[in-house]
């Protein structure tokens, strides 16, 4: 084909010189048969059209301008609702390259099979191309992706999720390189056929990616992390991998700032597996009586970490929007995260009220008294269902966010000071302990554990292992993974302090023994001016430690110098038990292990047998 025979074919405006872009998208459009195909150039006026668009085929009802301006409500195919993991595949050369916790098909074969799939999957839909770019235009750690699809869902929540249109394709120029994002919800249409309001193939599934060539390939599912290639496809799993390549971190991690109210200003990044109130930590607003110190908020999701010239790491967020998980969240949980949803917004799985707005389950105290549910069913408080889909969420501008910092799009990224890993333990894991070093922060961060809440299926209580929150999200061998941290603590000179909290431990009661939410500013204060080198500590058998007196608790009642010591107490018996769990993790991933978590692991058991049964604050 000459350059113009393929221009032809892309349909592509006198703009676009990318010629890897023009023949992708050329050959694409041969293989999937779409009606159209429409290059998205990211304005207001295409986002108003398509969103029109959508309202009109029933993808989409406009909420009501007054309460929810500038807003709209999807709802799903039931069979199509959350990502699917078991549908999930890093399909690298070697399948030891995957590794032993993601799923593996040699690149061939499952290319051979998904190209039988794709073969005229978009008759009689338009063919969309999205550019876009993960992280702020022109900033040196950002990457350009462009993402094919026939669903104009996905443009939207695209548009919202990450820079998208004309200005991603000017940053790509002729030359540059981008990764391809290939999707399809796997529906075609026959002449004449109607379209249904949430198309999907409800039998084949397929979220595909193959790390030697950035490319990913996604069928069947119109939700979420399955659709909206730019967030758990690309900026994570493939973004793991090259960062492992290149020398950086990509990671399931919030980037929050923190200003003392002698103006000091320092940033911390989290990993918190779902269900561990991240997306509240990144908004949180600090108790009234540390009302002088301000929290910002950089990223609830996603951080991309990279080594600057200082001998520090850097952190930008990919995205551009929040994909939150909507019930559970209030004014009174957070507040933030509330104003950011108030207008220009996408809801999925949500109940509509009857005057045009939306509600969740945890959104107020007490349920409106008739909805209709997330499957489009009258619903009363007493019908004994969900209103809203316990994974439904909002799609929401970033930018929209009270709490949002000054620098969260600065191109270099903010320095970090600290790294903080956290699961839900009712027991065992005490509130905060700042790591001995990096390498023993990297052991604890690769064994964490997280407790399966009664909203997910299986035994509650059980805890899953889920090394630094990306068991779902690591698009390389685990076990290489942890060996890439180590080395980056080597190349670094000023690497970030690493310390793990759990703001859910329970007592003997049952009840939880830290108030969590805002108060979490008191841990966070510590976190700060330990990773300063200026706050107080002692040595525990796990890490450092602060004691009672060493955190603030000006106006928080009721927190004894005997209820800290059980929340921050070190039961060998039950750390015994912890370590045998960390072996379980540790023995599937071992071939290729690095020989330090061995040697960890030994030095903090000897550690626990040479202090008290019952190690306690003095
Ligand atoms: C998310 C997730 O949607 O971690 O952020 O599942
Ligand atoms: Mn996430």
């Amino acid at each position: 084909m000459t350059h113009e025979d393929i221009e032809r074919a892309a349909q592509a405006p006198g703009y676009v010189k990318n010629p890897r872009l023009l023949e992708w998208v050329a050959d694409v459009a041969r293989r999937c048969t779409p009606e159209r195909i429409h290059w998205c150039d990211g304005s207001e006026a295409e986002y108003d059209a398509l969103c029109a668009e959508l309202v009109r085929g029933g993808t989409f009802r406009k909420l009501d301008g007054g309460k929810r301006p500038n807003s709209y409500l999807a709802w799903s195919d039931p069979s199509d609702v959350a990502r699917v993991e078991d549908r999930t595949y890093i399909c690298s050369i070697h399948k030891h390259d995957a590794g032993p916790t993601n799923n593996w098909v040699s690149p061939p074969e499952m290319k051979a099979m998904l190209e039988r799939l794709f073969e005229g999957c978009m008759r009689g839909r338009t063919l969309y191309v999205i550019p876009f770019s993960m992280g702020p235009l022109g900033s040196p750690i950002s990457h350009i992706g462009v993402e094919l699809t026939d669903s104009a869902y996905v443009v939207v929540n695209m548009r919202i999720m990450t820079r998208m249109g004309r200005a991603a394709l000017d940053a790509l120029g002729e030359e540059g390189t981008f990764v391809p994002c290939l999707h399809s919800v796997g529906a075609p249409l026959s002449p004449g056929q109607p379209d249904g309001p949430w198309p999907c193939n409800r039998d084949h599934k397929y979220i595909v990616h193959f790390p030697e060539e950035n490319a990913i390939w996604s069928f069947g599912s119109g939700y979420g992390g399955n659709a909206l290639l730019g967030k758990k496809c690309f900026a994570l799993r493939i973004a793991s991998s090259m960062a492992r390549e290149e020398g950086w971190l990509a990671e399931h991690m919030l980037i929050l700032g923190v200003e003392s109210p002698e103006g000091v200003k320092r940033y911390v990044a989290g990993a918190f597996p779902s269900a561990c109130g991240k997306t509240n930590f990144a908004m949180m607003i600090p108790p009234p009586a540390l009302s002088d110190w301000k929290v910002t908020t950089v990223g609830d999701d996603i951080a991309w970490i990279k080594p600057g010239a200082d001998g520090r790491l850097y952190a930008i967020n990919p995205e551009a929007g929040y994909f939150g998980v909507a019930p559970g969240t209030s004014y009174q949980s957070n507040p933030n995260a509330m104003a950011t949803l108030e207008r220009n917004s996408i809801f999925t799985n949500v109940a509509l009220t009857p005057d045009g707005d939306v509600w969740w389950e945890g959104m107020t105290d007490r349920p409106p008294p008739a909805l209709t549910d997330w499957q489009g069913k009258p619903w009363t408080p007493d019908c004994g269902r969900f209103a809203a889909h316990p994974n439904a969420r909002f799609t929401a501008p970033a930018s929209q966010c009270p709490s949002i910092d000054p620098d969260w799009e600065k191109p270099e990224g903010v320095p970090l000071s600290a790294l903080i890993f956290g699961g839900r333990r009712s027991q065992t894991v005490p509130l905060v302990v700042a790591s001995f070093n990096w390498n023993f922060g990297v052991y604890m961060a690769a064994t964490m554990g997280s407790e399966t809440t009664a909203a997910a299926a299986g035994a509650t209580g059980e805890v899953r292992r889920d090394p630094m929150a990306m068991l779902p999200f690591c698009g390389y061998n685990i076990s290489d993974y942890f060996d890439h941290w180590l080395e980056m603590g080597h190349a670094i000179s000023d690497p970030p302090r690493i310390f793990s909290v759990n703001w859910f431990r329970k007592g003997a009661d049952g009840k939880f023994l830290w108030p969590g939410y805002g108060e979490n500013m008191r841990v966070l204060k510590w976190i700060i001016e330990r990773a300063d080198g200026c706050a107080p500590a002692i040595q525990s058998p796990l890490g450092w430690m602060p004691r009672y007196e060493d955190l603030d608790w000006e106006g928080l009642e009721g927190m004894t110098r005997e209820q800290f010591s059980a929340l921050m107490s070190v039961e060998r018996e039950a750390w015994l038990r912890e370590f045998l769990s960390h072996e379980e993790l540790l023995l599937k991933v071992y071939e290729r292990l690095p020989k330090e978590f061995v040697v960890m692991r030994e030095l903090l058991l000897a550690s626990l047998w040479r202090s008290p049964p019952v190690w306690e604050q003095p």
